[in-house]
């Protein structure tokens, strides 16, 4: 079939190139000329593991191109995907649909007869109806539920596929776009615009309170002496509950769980419906932050004026680039406004963060941040981090003292290399140190 794909973010360059794979022709739209004539060169502005060998081969082969003409998409394709950004609005909690408004307005001003617009952003129900009701051509909505890092084979293997239509015709058209997803046995949900649209908030609202709910947990075990990690290991083994999504840390970030919770309250609230909930959800996720800078201080003995911290990590999760409302880069910046002398690495995440924080320092490899540290906090868990050998790493600090803010790093191990250890609702072994005076 011909697709477009409009958008060519993270979403929609991931999807567009997915679609050219499951044997579709492809054009994909971006209104930013730069993106797509990167895109078109076989380049991937941002880091996913997999993308871009996927773009470089589909655009060689023709399969996948990428305009800026809503005229050139509007007689291309059959099915337009909208896949635009859906942030949070920088006066509140609710999400900005400006610019998926003005996308479907412009590929609806060009769209062939009978083509099918379907929208993919994660939108407040009740958006998809008001769209359709303002268009001629007919609309249905399939949210994505792609993870960062594994966006690609989320997209070619779905857990289950979700298609909210009003006809039939909508439905067959959908299911010939996935043809090949469906004959691996995806399971297929075909349901009407609310349910759909309401599928992509409920299940990103599950997912990040189960992250506070073991969260509050390591609250509880802090106070009593207990260990989330065994907590929740524990309580992942009762397959109604289930270990994934399940690990306590500094809690979740990124471009999706925060502002999707905050839209989904607020929409929730404007249907007269009180999801009060998500907002304890959301406290419990940024108390974690204050939770690592409470204990940076401990460490230092309250001084953290002049404290060297070495920041393990930037990215909001491994295998990413994305900085967007990073825990790891958010303790950062409050150090730095305490007056510590922060240097982060990040195996991908630096250019971005370096244009975000620019008064942060950088270094240029693990080592090299830790050199002369006089306290180190990992809050990105790249396998890069947990393979460290805590001698090597004692060798190089002024201090070793450490917070692990993802709770992968062993204890015994670190703390046996002479390091003072704490992590976050593990119990604190015992630092040979830790009664002596300062040392800087
Ligand atoms: C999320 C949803 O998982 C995905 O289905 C949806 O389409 C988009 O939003 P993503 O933002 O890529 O995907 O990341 P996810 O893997 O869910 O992690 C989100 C955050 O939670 C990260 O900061 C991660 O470090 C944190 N996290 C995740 C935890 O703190 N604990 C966990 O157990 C899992």
């Amino acid at each position: 079939m011909r697709l477009t794909v409009i958008g060519t973010g993270y979403l929609g360059a991931t999807h567009a190139a997915c679609m050219a794979e499951l044997g579709h022709e492809v054009l994909g739209l971006d209104v930013d000329a730069g993106k797509a004539a990167a895109l078109g060169a076989g380049r991937v502005p941002f880091h996913e593991p997999g993308l871009a060998a996927l773009i470089a081969r589909h655009t060689a082969s023709g399969r996948l191109r990428f305009t800026t003409s809503y005229e050139e998409a509007g007689a291309f394709g059959q099915v337009h995907f909208v896949c635009v950004g859906t942030p949070q609005r920088t006066d509140g909690d609710a999400a900005d649909l400006t610019h998926l408004e003005e996308a479907f307005a412009r590929i609806a001003r060009h769209a062939r007869k009978g083509a099918l617009l379907v929208g993919k952003s994660t939108v407040p129900v009740g958006t998809a109806a008001r769209l359709a009701d303002a268009t001629a051509v007919e609309v249905a909505w399939n949210p994505e539920f792609l993870r960062e890092g594994f966006a690609v084979e989320d997209t070619l293997r779905p857990d289950r596929l979700v298609f909210g239509v009003r006809t039939r015709r909508a439905e067959r058209l959908l299911r010939g776009v996935y043809a090949g997803v469906l004959q691996a046995g995806t399971p297929l949900v075909v349901t009407g615009f609310a349910t759909a649209e309401l599928v992509k908030t409920a299940a990103n609202a599950f997912l990040a309170t189960k992250i506070s709910f073991i969260n509050a947990m390591a609250e509880v075990c802090e106070a009593a002496g207990g260990d989330v990690g065994k907590l929740s290991e524990a309580l992942g083994h009762d397959d109604r509950i289930g270990g994934k999504h399940l690990r306590a840390g500094v809690g979740f970030g990124g471009g999706c769980l925060p502002k999707d919770i905050r839209a989904f309250a607020h929409r929730a609230a404007e249907l007269g419906v009180d999801l009060g909930f998500l907002r304890e959800v959301d406290a419990i996720n940024m108390r974690r932050r204050d939770r690592v800078v409470a204990l940076a201080r401990e460490l230092c003995r309250g001084r953290i004026l002049g404290a060297r911290v070495a920041m393990l990590g930037a990215a909001f999760k491994p295998d990413s680039d994305d900085i967007r409302d990073s825990p790891a880069l958010n303790v950062a910046a409050r150090l730095g406004l305490d007056g510590a002398d922060v240097t982060v690495y990040d195996p991908e995440a630096m250019d971005n963060a370096r244009k975000a924080f620019p008064l942060l320092g950088y270094a240029v490899s693990a080592g090299d941040a830790l050199r002369g540290a006089d306290l180190v906090l990992h809050l990105t868990e790249w396998p890069e981090f947990r393979d460290i050998d805590p001698a090597w790493a004692a060798s190089l600090v002024a201090c070793p003292r450490i917070v692990d803010g993802r709770g992968v790093l062993d204890a015994d191990r670190w703390s046996g290399a002479g390091w003072w250890f704490r992590s976050l609702g593990r119990p604190a072994p015992r630092w040979e140190g830790e009664d002596a005076e300062i040392r800087w």
